[in-house]
């Protein structure tokens, strides 16, 4: 409440009249202003009470969905909604008192909208009054983004497409040599040299699969996943897989600094999920070939899981710190470069975030994010609610 209303509701009696005309006067005229702001608003705002029912309607909320005709004031929301799904939407959402952030429905046939709805409660001294319905057209918007990720993933595609073509060529060409080199034979000679021939095509072999594996891989860092992601528990996980290389570990000299906070269940395909944090560990290992320590930590921060995966090796140099994802990039004899990729890949389709620290000489940390789902978040604040 307003301070001057709250002074003079406080010593309401001692007012003169005209005090309380003048006062009255400002606060309709403070509504106005109010009201005619809500109103020109290009969103949509619908405020409703506890029981549903609504309150406030500006005038966008007419234009942006489909509302029955007349006053609807007083209706419960989802009864003066046209729409079926968004009907839907409102009484599950509402009853269930979940907050919603950007969820999008198409409407229109002809000419279709992306239309987008938040839901918040309406808080007012610590109370749930009800709801704030915010509406919002997003249809150019979400074509700009897609367009974004057509153009990223073209981007990516290009790179990865280079890299193929690059790591192609060598085995195409020596497979070119050792092809000249039997039919050199073959012509030179009356009597065929069987073992250069067995030899050369040794070597063949060899380059064909190899070529193969490349455009294995290729195909798999280029197709969409098909992972199934499930509500688990990721301390679990990361316990098992710790497990897992426990030996190896030990035999590269490698002190586990483990430390598992409280977390809530994430969304994840686990087999994925391990393949990424096993990537990770495996570039730790290579590393640290003398030893060192490796801690792996999971925290919550914000809305958000953490992991932690932090070694005492060599360290990235600041010139490749961001090649490190591409594909093909690697600084090792033997190395695919696809590794980090598939990391990279695997991450993002968990909708998660991937950062990296690393210095020189003392050591990498990379560090992952995992959004938490909102029916855990809404665990998480009623766990903190009941310790307060
Ligand atoms: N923890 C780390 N410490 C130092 N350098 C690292 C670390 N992790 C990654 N790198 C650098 O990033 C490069 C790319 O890593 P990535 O896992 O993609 O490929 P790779 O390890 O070289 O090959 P692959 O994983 O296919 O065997 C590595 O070659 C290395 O130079
Ligand atoms: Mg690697």
């Amino acid at each position: 409440m307003r301070k001057f209303v709250k002074r003079a509701l406080e010593k309401f009696e001692k007012l003169e009249n005209n005090q309380v005309k003048k006062i009255l006067r400002d606060i309709s005229g403070e509504n106005e202003l109010l009201e005619a702001v809500l109103y020109s608003l290009e969103y949509g705002v619908i405020v409703v009470d506890r029981n549903h029912r609504i309150l406030f309607v500006n005038k966008s909320s007419r234009r942006l969905i489909p509302l029955i005709n007349g006053d609807i004031v007083d209706l419960v929301v989802w009864d003066a909604v046209e729409d079926k799904e968004i009907s839907l939407f409102l009484i599950d959402s509402l009853s269930k008192q979940e907050k919603v952030f950007d969820r999008d429905f198409t409407l229109g046939n002809g000419h279709q909208r992306t239309i987008s709805f938040s839901l918040m409660p309406l808080v007012r001294e610590k109370k749930i009054h009800g709801n704030l319905i915010y509406i919002e057209d997003v249809t150019e918007k979400r074509t700009r983004e897609a367009r974004l990720r057509r153009a990223e993933s073209l981007a990516s595609l290009t790179t990865l497409t280079a890299g193929v073509a690059h790591e192609i060529k060598n085995p195409l060409g020596s497979i070119g040599i050792h092809i000249q080199l039997i039919q050199k034979q073959i012509k030179e000679k009356d009597t065929i040299e069987t073992k250069e021939i067995r030899e050369a095509l040794d070597v063949i072999n060899e380059e064909v699969t190899r070529l193969n594996r490349i455009v294995l891989d290729f195909l798999f860092a280029v197709r969409p996943m098909d992972s199934k992601p499930e509500l688990k528990d990721f301390n679990i996980l990361v316990t098992d897989l710790l497990q897992f290389l426990k030996y190896e570990l030990e035999e590269a000299h490698v002190e586990l600094n483990v430390d598992l906070g409280k977390i809530p269940f994430i969304e994840m395909d686990e087999k994925y999920i391990k393949q990424a944090l096993l990537n990770i560990i495996q570039n730790a290992l290579s590393a640290m070939p003398d030893g060192g320590t490796l801690t792996v930590k999971t925290f919550v921060e914000d809305e958000n899981v953490f992991i932690e995966i932090k070694d005492t090796g060599t360290g990235i140099p600041d010139e490749i710190q961001d090649k490190i994802f591409e594909p093909y990039f690697t600084t090792k004899d033997f190395g695919s470069g696809l590794g980090l990729t598939l990391v990279y890949k695997i991450i993002k389709e968990h909708l998660g975030e991937i950062f990296i620290h690393s210095k020189q000489g003392i050591g990498t940390s990379f560090i992952i994010s995992f959004p938490i789902p909102q029916k855990e978040r809404r665990l998480l604040e009623f766990a903190e609610e009941g310790s307060m």
